[in-house]
């Protein structure tokens, strides 16, 4: 059985101020969350900062990115030794942000992913297409290519400590989700692609779904049988919310 994970990923929001009214609220309420990881990704700047606050919880964190490099000249960068070191045990990679707008390619993506790995931090690997890719019709075929970069610089052993994020570009901070049904397929061809190289490593590996995910509408959508939970944004930033959508999980 696959357990569930939800990890919060609150981008370029929050302030110290406004994390710790986040960070407590969400320790009050852990007690009530079931068998479920549950994982926050805060700024970097901030992330020590809440690995304080959230000492001798069950929260864990995240990064929202990691430099493919490991140390060196590489100005404004941060890396995967100093995000272990900083207690982080996730490290989102390719987050449709980060290649749409800083312009990330598959490869750089998939040198993302190995850096997470070679340091200990297990890769929330970020897939999913755009408006125009889905009614295109080749949502699988981008989807498809975004995991074979990663495939063919690491191959598929790497994916057995790894965690995917379909997350539909549309669906982004949109208000508008994939169904549970449009999700699911998704999913479903992405857990069937890593089949097609290892049956374990695919049967074995979380996939959650991200876009839109609100209190509302999360059991439905874990309800389904490939989607292992969710990577939330603007829901991660209230504490009800998000624990609502942990408790859907668990
Ligand atoms: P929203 O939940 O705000 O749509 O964001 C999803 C996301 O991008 C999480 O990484």
């Amino acid at each position: 059985m696959r357990k569930p994970l939800v990890a919060g990923n609150w981008k370029l929001n929050g302030t110290r101020a406004s994390i710790d009214e986040l960070v407590q609220g969400l320790l009050q309420g852990m007690s009530q969350v079931g068998e479920t990881d549950v994982a926050v990704c805060p700024p970097f700047v901030y992330i020590d900062h809440v690995r304080g606050l959230l000492e001798g919880s069950r929260i864990d964190l995240g990064s929202q990115d990691v430099c493919e490099e490991d140390k060196g000249a590489f100005t404004g960068e941060v890396s995967g030794p100093m995000l272990r070191d900083v207690g982080c045990s996730y490290a989102i990679v390719g987050h449709s942000e980060r290649r749409s707008i800083y312009g990330e390619s598959d490869e750089l993506v998939a040198r993302k992913f190995a850096a997470a790995r070679r340091n200990g931090l297990t890769p929330i690997l970020c897939v999913g297409e755009t408006l125009e890719e889905r009614e295109g019709g080749i949502t699988e075929e981008v989807v498809a290519r975004q995991i074979d970069a990663v495939l063919a610089l690491e191959g598929i052993a790497a994916f057995a400590d790894a965690v995917i994020a379909y997350e539909p570009v549309w669906a982004i901070g949109t208000g508008k989700t994939a169904s549970p049904e449009q999700a699911q397929e998704v999913h479903e061809f992405i857990r069937g692609r890593l089949a097609g190289h290892d049956e374990g490593v695919a049967a074995g590996i979380r996939i959650l779904y991200g876009g839109s995910v609100k209190g509302g509408n999360a059991a439905e959508l874990f309800g389904k049988p490939d989607i292992d939970g969710g990577l939330i944004g603007g829901a991660s930033l209230v504490a009800d919310e998000f624990l609502t959508i942990c408790k859907a999980a668990g």
